[in-house]
């Protein structure tokens, strides 16, 4: 039988994610990491597949990933304004994990199982930063979904797409809370 948890459901019902502008140094260590990305990869997986796999951008990386996207945005026509908020998300970044999801051709489950998966890894990723203290969120942006640039500047394998950026540091502050969803409105019951 599963024994209840409070803290953690207090967790759930209080969690929210931080602004990724508002995060900074400090950024988990290698030792502090592991356990999170341990949980992100303790999520449902239909036919034991392991869909996805992570990649801990540290912050040289980041500055390259910085230079990278902006060549790549002015290829692509990005407009100037768009282009300078898409390349700090990295510039301005300390610490971010991509969750990649890696797509196994099997009849076990179908691809969309496999990117519901790779989600709830991102979702699970966040979760176990913020139950760990540290301030988080999952942003993505044009440059994940674009080829050139995930396989380019990520290194992505044909086939692989960038299912999230999680970002992780510590905010000064916490934004107002956002409004969350009406739940009754968007449950029904089905009693027969
Ligand atoms: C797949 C996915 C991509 C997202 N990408 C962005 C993004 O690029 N920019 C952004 O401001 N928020 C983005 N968000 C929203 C934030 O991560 C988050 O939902 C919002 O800040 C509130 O989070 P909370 O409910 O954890 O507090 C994305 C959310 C998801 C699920």
């Amino acid at each position: 039988m599963t024994i209840p948890n409070p803290a953690a459901m207090e967790f759930f019902l209080t969690r929210r994610s931080r602004p990724a502008r508002l995060l900074r140094p400090p950024v988990p260590s290698e030792a502090e990491l592991m356990p999170i990305l341990t949980a992100a990869a303790r999520v449902p997986d239909h036919g034991k597949l392991e869909p996805w796999r992570f990649l801990v951008l540290e912050k040289p990386a980041l500055t390259r990933l910085a230079g990278l996207a902006r060549t790549r945005g002015e290829e692509m026509g990005v407009t100037p304004d768009r282009l300078d908020k898409d390349v700090a998300q990295f510039a301005d970044a300390s610490l971010i994990v991509a969750v990649v999801m890696v797509p196994r051709p099997t009849d076990k489950a179908p691809e969309v199982e496999q990117i519901l998966s790779a989600g709830a890894a991102c979702l699970t990723l966040l979760n176990a930063a913020l139950a760990s203290g540290w301030d988080a969120c999952w942003l993505t942006g044009w440059h994940v979904h674009d080829p050139a640039f995930a396989r380019g500047a990520l290194g992505l394998a044909e086939g692989e797409r960038v299912a999230g950026l999680v970002h992780i540091g510590t905010a000064a502050s916490a934004p107002p809370e956002r409004p969350r969803p009406d739940v009754g409105a968007i449950t029904t019951w089905v009693r027969e």
